[in-house]
């Protein structure tokens, strides 16, 4: 499949650090749809992970930011208008991290430092990223920035710990940014509530393999996978979804208005009928 959706558009990837990333599947849509992007990634990340081998697939220029730095931030940017020739027209934000998920420190034990930071990561980093590009003036009018969210920030997933927080903080500032870049200068802003997805992040996450298989019997078109994901994020970057932004939009086969499904009930009532 390829229409074309992104001919002509600049944009910045983060958040790709291997090839089960979603962002790693969102730079080889969008380049398969005519885009052009920079890279980035934390310069532990750039270290250890294979973003070079996706920037030579992709003829993508790879910069280094930590995402919770404003400098970092702002030379990204700055760079990104410089090689991609003009201001920006979409940027996907595909960022999350917390020690206290990593270590499985049990949520009523948390470490503030740790929990602060995953604020910091992968909530106000946005904001961050929002004010800096707002400041800067870097992105195009009706420019489309969209973000990766999980369902755990309306919903407890005993395990998911702070990132619930961090993840309600996200979306949050998807609408109150939303609203002040959209009056401003007309730039969308949405979060992408994504199914659980095998990837470095989601692994990360106690009893990981059991979330995923609950979502997958629960939703009645199955989990949505990280290359379906792209395909999403690139309907939001292309010029057919002008009008849509301060939204949260669920991509996950169902799974956020089922009660409970027939294959669930089924553990309990085998005998049960569909
Ligand atoms: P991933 O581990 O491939 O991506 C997370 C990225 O965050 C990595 O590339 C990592 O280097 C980057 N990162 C961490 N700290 C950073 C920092 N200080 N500066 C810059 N980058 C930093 O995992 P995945 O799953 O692709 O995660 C992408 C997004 O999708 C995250 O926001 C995650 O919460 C979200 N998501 C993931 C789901 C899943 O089940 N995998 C489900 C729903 C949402």
């Amino acid at each position: 499949m390829n229409h074309q959706l992104l001919k002509g558009k600049r944009g910045i990837i983060f958040g790709a650090l291997n090839e089960s990333s979603i962002a790693w599947e969102v730079a080889l849509k969008a380049q398969n749809e005519g885009a052009v992007f920079t890279l980035t990634n934390s310069p532990i990340a750039l270290r250890f992970g294979k973003i070079n081998e996706l920037a030579s697939a992709c003829n993508a220029m790879v910069i280094p930011a930590d995402v919770t730095s404003i400098k970092d931030i702002k030379i990204l940017l700055e760079k990104s208008v410089t090689i991609l020739g003009g201001k920006i027209d979409f940027i996907l934000h595909s960022i999350g991290m917390s020690r206290n998920v990593i270590k499985k420190r049990a949520y009523t034990n948390l470490n503030y430092d740790d929990f602060m930071q995953a604020i910091d990561i992968s909530a106000l980093s946005l904001h961050k990223l929002l004010q800096t590009a707002l400041e800067l003036d870097v992105i195009e009018e009706y420019g489309s920035v969209v973000t990766l969210t999980y369902i755990g920030a309306q919903r407890v997933f005993t395990t998911y710990g702070d990132m619930s927080q961090a993840k309600a903080m996200l979306e949050s500032i998807v609408r109150s940014f939303g609203y002040h870049y959209g009056i401003r200068k007309k730039v969308r802003i949405n979060s992408i509530s994504q199914s659980p997805t095998i990837t470095t992040a989601g692994k990360g996450i106690e009893g990981f393999d059991s979330f995923y298989h609950f979502a997958e019997k629960m939703s009645p078109l199955g989990n949505a996978n990280a290359r379906q994901c792209a395909e999403y994020c690139i309907t939001l970057f292309s010029d057919y979804t002008k009008m849509v932004t301060m939204q949260n939009l669920f991509h996950d086969g169902g799974f956020s208005s089922t009660g409970i499904s027939y294959e669930v009930l089924k553990r309990y009532r085998p005998e049960i009928d569909e």
